[in-house]
């Protein structure tokens, strides 16, 4: 079957016309797909008039978000703690992976800062170092990461799976398998690639995956999740208290009854109560992902990306930031022009949604984007 850009932007972006209006920006914020928008306002209708808003609904919402969040990431649903953001799950990471004193953390630079606050502050409270590893070529330096992590004071590597100022593309199984070998944890700030990039964390095996769901998994702000692989999640103690990480909390005719015994599942991390519209959101917008398929949408967005790659390699004075290697990137390509400022406000006037990171265009290329938004694109950054 062939990818039908063209029955999705129908469906769900017709405001969407390369002449007028294009969106390359999911790196900073997904456009909401219209079957999302109807979703978010059905269950906040209901909150205008409950009479109709089933009693099983609200957790039933949760339970649903958690099991298409493992579908995509080929996890169990058991494994999912939802949450509002990716800094909730780095903080838990931070807060809840075995360190102590003399113990190192170790972080590639040029992450972005929800990924290297969190450690910067709660290591040392642990009495842990943070060994931030140098850029190589302007990208995270995988080779010097692998080697760090023969250090047997190094317990834990947190990474980004794609860079949001690069578009760079860790190679997270070699990754994970080096830190598996080690006895490392790997924390993996996945922001940047899923809903572009299909991943099987089966593969990876991380310790704790984090994930918002407000970029390229299209989705409303305040949703998004945080994995935890199995065998960690009885090793360790919730950082946050939320009455509904314990056993007992399900029946709400009983919650005086106070026992403090976590849940077996990532749910002890979870931090209820959540924005439930905005999971019903995520819900539409992840299964309109799955339904498109994680493959099919990654082989799309290669194929634009590519053409990207390769307008800005026969240009003089255009930089690409991002690997011209497909196998190392995802959805984003940065191609620096020599005039940042008058090409951001090109691309402005021409109404291409875009972002300007560290003196480049950042293109964020998705499931949607078609090759007349590239034509458009690339004819204003080449000054057209
Ligand atoms: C790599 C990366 N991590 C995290 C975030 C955002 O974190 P949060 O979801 O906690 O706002 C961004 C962008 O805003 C990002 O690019």
């Amino acid at each position: 079957m062939t990818y039908d850009v063209a029955a999705l932007r129908a469906q769900e972006y017709p405001w969407m016309d390369p002449a007028t209006a294009v969106h390359l920006n999911s790196a900073s914020t997904g456009p909401l797909p219209a079957r999302t928008v109807r979703a978010v306002g059905a269950f906040t209708a209901l909150r205008h008039d409950p009479r109709a808003m089933p009693d099983t609904l609200l957790f039933d919402t949760l339970t649903r978000s958690r099991a298409l969040a493992a579908a995509l990431i080929h996890a169990d649903a058991g494994e999912i703690a939802l949450s509002v953001n990716t800094s909730y799950g780095i903080n838990v990471a931070a807060a809840a992976l075995p360190l102590g004193p003399g113990d190192v953390v170790v972080v590639p630079d040029g992450e972005f800062p929800a990924n290297m606050y969190p450690w910067l502050e709660l290591a040392p409270r642990r009495g842990a170092t943070v060994r931030v590893v140098p850029l190589r070529d302007g990208w995270c330096d995988e080779e010097s990461l692998m080697a760090a992590v023969d250090d047997p004071a190094v317990k834990i590597v947190a990474v980004s799976w794609v860079g949001f100022a690069t578009g760079y593309r860790v190679d997270l199984a070699a990754l994970g398998r080096r830190c598996r070998e080690r006895g490392v944890h790997l924390v993996v700030d996945a922001i940047q690639g899923l809903g572009v990039l299909p991943l099987d964390v089966r593969e990876v095996q991380p310790a704790i995956l984090a994930c918002g769901a407000q970029k390229w998994l299209l989705s409303p702000w305040g949703a998004g999740f945080t994995y935890v692989r199995r065998d960690l999640i009885p090793r360790l103690d919730p950082p946050f208290v939320s009455w509904m990480g314990v056993r007992n909390s399900d029946d709400f005719r009983n919650l005086l009854a106070y026992d403090l015994t976590w849940r077996d599942d990532a749910r002890r991390f979870e931090f209820v109560t959540v924005p439930f519209q905005d999971f019903a959101g995520m819900n539409a917008s992840v299964e309109l992902l799955l339904e498109l398929g994680p493959a099919a949408v990654a082989a799309h967005v290669r194929r634009l990306a590519d053409r990207v790659v390769e307008w800005t390699g026969g240009r003089r004075g255009m930089r690409l930031v991002t690997p011209a290697d497909a196998a190392r990137r995802a959805g984003i390509v940065c191609v620096a022009p020599p005039d940042p400022e008058a090409t951001s406000e090109r691309l402005k006037a021409a109404g291409v949604i875009h972002s300007q990171r560290e003196g480049a265009m950042r293109l964020a290329i998705h499931a949607f984007t078609t090759d007349a938004d590239i034509d458009r694109a690339l004819a204003v950054i080449g000054g057209a």
